[in-house]
């Protein structure tokens, strides 16, 4: 499943993302690159002991934390701890696939990427190029997305950043592993998930009583996909 979800950040904490972003010390993204993604990987990033990527990174993760429709998409086990990333200048990121198994900083366990996250914190006008193009089972698909946006995609596709060409592209990005490993099955708890808001939030006594089912249909399939 891709999915975008609109205004994670509103447009004053973007703008006030970006007078720390836009004057942080940021290093070549080669750094935090594997072995093959290091030949197509052209940008620069922050630091992860970077006291402006920890600070926002903690921002982004209580948004999140308290963001249904993501939680409800996701279902989060662990999170990466956000990352920056700055393209401009031609830079570009070639066609890869993240790693399936990482570190997670700041803890002795390891993560299993299950989807991958990119928050924009540019507006699309600022910068030419720089589109995350992801590759589903229906085609390759161009994302270019307003500041504050987000879009969640299977850790699994293969993806790339075209060239930034003019400006500057600055995203926000980071892994998370699912509780539901599964996509199919995550995106199916989604969906019933979805119906359940929409049946709970009807006045009809009869709808409320169904949410009540569909609601114990849900809990019962998460018991039986979720691991935690
Ligand atoms: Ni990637």
């Amino acid at each position: 499943m891709l999915m975008v979800i609109e205004n994670v950040l509103d447009k004053a904490t973007v703008r006030a993302f970006r007078e720390q972003l836009d004057g942080a010390g940021w290093s070549d993204g080669q750094a935090t690159a594997g072995s093959l993604a290091i030949r197509v990987k052209h940008n620069e990033q922050l630091p992860d002991a970077s006291p402006v990527a920890q600070a926002l990174g903690r921002h982004i993760l209580g948004v999140l934390g308290r963001h249904p429709r993501f939680l409800s998409a996701a279902l989060p086990d662990r999170i990466h701890p956000p990352r920056f990333n700055r393209y401009a200048g031609g830079g570009h990121y070639g066609t890869h696939v993240d790693s399936a198994i990482m570190p997670l900083p700041g803890s002795p366990q390891l993560l299993r990427s299950d989807l991958s996250v990119t928050l924009f914190l540019c507006e699309p006008g600022e910068y030419d190029g720089g589109e995350l193009v992801i590759e589903t089972r229906f085609g390759a698909q161009q994302v270019k997305l307003a500041a504050g946006d987000l879009v969640l995609y299977p850790s699994s596709s293969l993806h790339r950043v075209q060239p930034v060409m003019r400006g500057a592209r600055i995203c926000s990005f980071f892994w998370l592993q699912s509780m539901v490993r599964d996509d199919g099955e995550r995106e199916l708890l989604f969906d019933l998930d979805q119906s359940v808001q929409a049946l709970t939030s009807s006045p009809d006594a009869a709808a409320a009583a169904q949410a009540l089912q569909l609601s114990g249909l849900y809990h019962n399939l998460l018991r039986r996909w979720a691991s935690v």
